[in-house]
């Protein structure tokens, strides 16, 4: 039995340091130590020994059993320790290759710009609101002293959603809307999208518009001059020359257009103002007296200007974008650029 023994601790033996893999070191320890293993079957005979030699061979199955234990213990501990160093060699990272770049996104420029237009007309003291972009007809028109079949509706070609609803033509309407829901001094301007039925080189079917406007008592066009003037400055960074030419809207009383001398060549005369030095900007007026009945408003002891200026001409102008198409495209290597 002892011969036994000792032949299964060889076997053990060689058989534990040709195991390669700690599944078949699994296997092997259930062939010699499991249930039903080698070293067990012997324990069991035993039994059948003559008492008086039954502690010895006790002593040396354990003996036997003790040193497979370890063997099996250490041939694991080398296994997993050849297994982390295949790994580390096979699964290894060169950290000097160049990274995937993840593409970072941006900002669209017309989004930058509303704003940067914000941003100053709220360090001038200026709340921002907004209003819908389908819109009555009573706001967009109506209210803004354009009566049905009142000529000025010729002026802007609208898309109509029913008989009574249009999508916006002008922020103007948000004028209206505010009067209504908030009481005077108002001052605040109002960014968004508006829709024209027009579209070719330099005009979009929808665009964006900034409105501003200011309700108090005692205002005036010098008001109305010195926040546009201000804002224009700071808006292009430098003092850049400003004119202010007569104009009509319904809604103002009396209305001008105002110019900036041309960003392109300074004021001499280029192709982009067609030879005239200067650039349509924005338009704008004092709140006609018609508007502040509209919303219940008493004009006598009420004044008020507004303004309405395009934003895609403000980033095109500032940017020396040349093309209002490509706001729109969404071409990505015009868009990386700003
Ligand atoms: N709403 C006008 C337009 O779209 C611009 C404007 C706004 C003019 C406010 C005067 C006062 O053309």
């Amino acid at each position: 039995m002892i011969r036994q023994l000792e032949e299964i601790l060889d076997q053990g033996r060689k058989s534990i340091a040709d195991a390669g893999s700690e599944s078949a070191l699994n296997e092997l320890k259930v062939q010699f130590l499991g249930k039903k293993g080698k070293v067990t079957a012997l324990m069991k005979g035993m039994a059948d020994l003559p008492p008086a030699e039954r502690p010895v061979m006790g002593k040396v199955v354990n003996e036997v059993k003790n040193s497979l234990e370890e063997l099996f213990e250490a041939r694991f501990r080398e296994v997993r320790e050849l297994d982390l160093e295949r790994r580390l060699v096979q699964e290894c990272l060169d950290v000097t290759l160049p990274g995937r770049r993840m593409p970072t996104g941006a900002l669209h420029p017309l989004t930058l710009v509303t704003e940067e237009v914000v941003q100053i007309f709220s360090t001038l003291g200026f709340g921002v609101v907004e209003g819908p972009e389908i819109e009555k007809d009573y706001y967009n028109f109506e209210a803004l002293n354009m009566p049905r079949n009142h000529p000025a509706r010729d002026m802007q070609d609208t898309f109509y959603i029913s008989e009574d609803v249009v999508l916006r033509t002008h922020t103007s309407p948000v004028q209206i809307r505010t009067m209504l829901k908030q009481r005077p001094p108002l001052k605040v301007i109002a960014p968004g999208t508006v829709y024209r039925r027009d579209s070719d080189l330099t005009h979009s079917p929808m665009f964006h518009q900034v409105e501003g406007f200011l309700v108090d008592a005692q205002v005036t066009f010098g008001d109305l001059k010195g926040t546009l003037v201000t804002f224009l400055n700071r808006f292009f960074g430098r003092r850049i020359g400003v004119r202010f030419r007569p104009s009509f809207f319904p809604f103002t009383e009396p209305s001008a257009e105002v110019d900036i001398a041309c960003v392109i060549c300074n004021g001499k005369g280029c192709r982009v103002c067609k030879d005239s030095g200067w650039l349509e900007i924005l338009g704008c007026g004092m709140i006609d007296p018609e508007v502040f009945k509209a919303v219940g408003y008493d004009p006598a002891a009420l004044s008020g200007y507004a303004f309405g200026m395009g934003l895609e001409r403000l980033c095109m102008l500032k940017n020396g974008i040349n093309d209002l198409r490509l706001f729109f495209e969404n071409d990505i290597r015009f868009l990386r650029q700003f």
